[in-house]
């Protein structure tokens, strides 16, 4: 089933998944074709562009050559302004459009603007990042819950009103975003918490890109190496829990 092109004046907020285009959804890859202005991340660049058409404008509203990403408001005005100029407007975001993405932000400054819109969900990066280990996220017996949180506030550093429990328990898949530099602290907390040192821990950086790393060990050796190696040079998910099983990752 496939639905028509949107109307001039739409906005369609795309996932572009993790950064391999072949894990771009069908309808994700039609969007771009269709779209006259694509507004992308930095995180939802490279080969997935291609899928625009040769109409498209590309304009980048990410981080980009450590210069400061455009403000919230700016991409808020220029998603706006765009589909106000009648185009056919896709809004790329990296992953899931849905998670960790300030995408409510984005669907509030549509909604007072009476602009109409749709959500393409996508591929999140915690989902490529297990498969990219070669192990699933949940397990029948003993990883009955995942939970996706992010390591950062809005100033960068741990939040502060973490909720230990959740984050100590055992039986739980946890997934960081954003967390590398904050881990070595999120880890204290941790085993405080009577989370055991020796739980499993993966880190995976890039994944899909081509830099892609990925690293097995427990959380205390994690967050001693990422202390030790200091500020990260690629975006990176810390996956800890029963189920990240210690091995061999290339
Ligand atoms: C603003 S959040 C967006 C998350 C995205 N919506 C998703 O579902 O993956 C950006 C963070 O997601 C993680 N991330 C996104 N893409 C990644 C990738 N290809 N490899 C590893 N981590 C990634 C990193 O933690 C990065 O700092």
């Amino acid at each position: 089933m496939s639905d028509p092109a949107p109307e001039p004046g739409f906005v369609s907020l795309v996932s572009a998944g993790p950064g391999d285009p072949e894990l771009l959804t069908l309808k994700a890859a039609r969007r771009l074709a269709e779209a006259e202005v694509v507004l992308f991340d930095d995180l939802a660049s490279g080969p997935v562009l291609d899928h625009a058409g040769p109409q498209a404008e590309l304009i980048a509203v990410g981080k980009r050559a450590g210069r400061p990403s455009a403000r919230q408001e700016v991409v808020n005005q220029l998603i706006v302004q765009h589909a106000q100029a009648g185009r056919r407007v896709v809004r790329l975001k990296s992953g899931d459009a849905g998670i960790f993405g300030r995408l409510e932000e984005e669907l509030i400054a549509l909604a007072e603007a009476g602009i109409p819109f749709e959500i393409v969900p996508g591929v999140t990066s915690a989902s490529a990042a297990a498969a990219a280990f070669g192990m699933p996220l949940t397990r029948r017996l003993t990883a009955r819950r995942v939970q996706f949180v992010t390591g950062a506030d809005i100033t960068g550093q741990l939040p502060q009103d973490i909720n230990w429990a959740a984050l100590a328990d055992p039986t739980v898949t946890t997934v960081v975003f954003m967390g590398q530099r904050s881990f070595p602290k999120l880890a204290e907390g941790l085993a405080m918490h009577g989370l055991p040192g020796t739980t499993p821990a993966l880190l995976a950086e890039a994944v899909g890109h081509p830099g892609q790393r990925l690293i097995a060990s427990t959380v205390a050796e994690l967050a001693q190496m990422l202390q030790a190696q200091g500020p990260a040079s690629q975006p990176g998910l810390i996956l800890y829990g029963p189920l990240a099983l210690p091995k061999q990752a290339g």
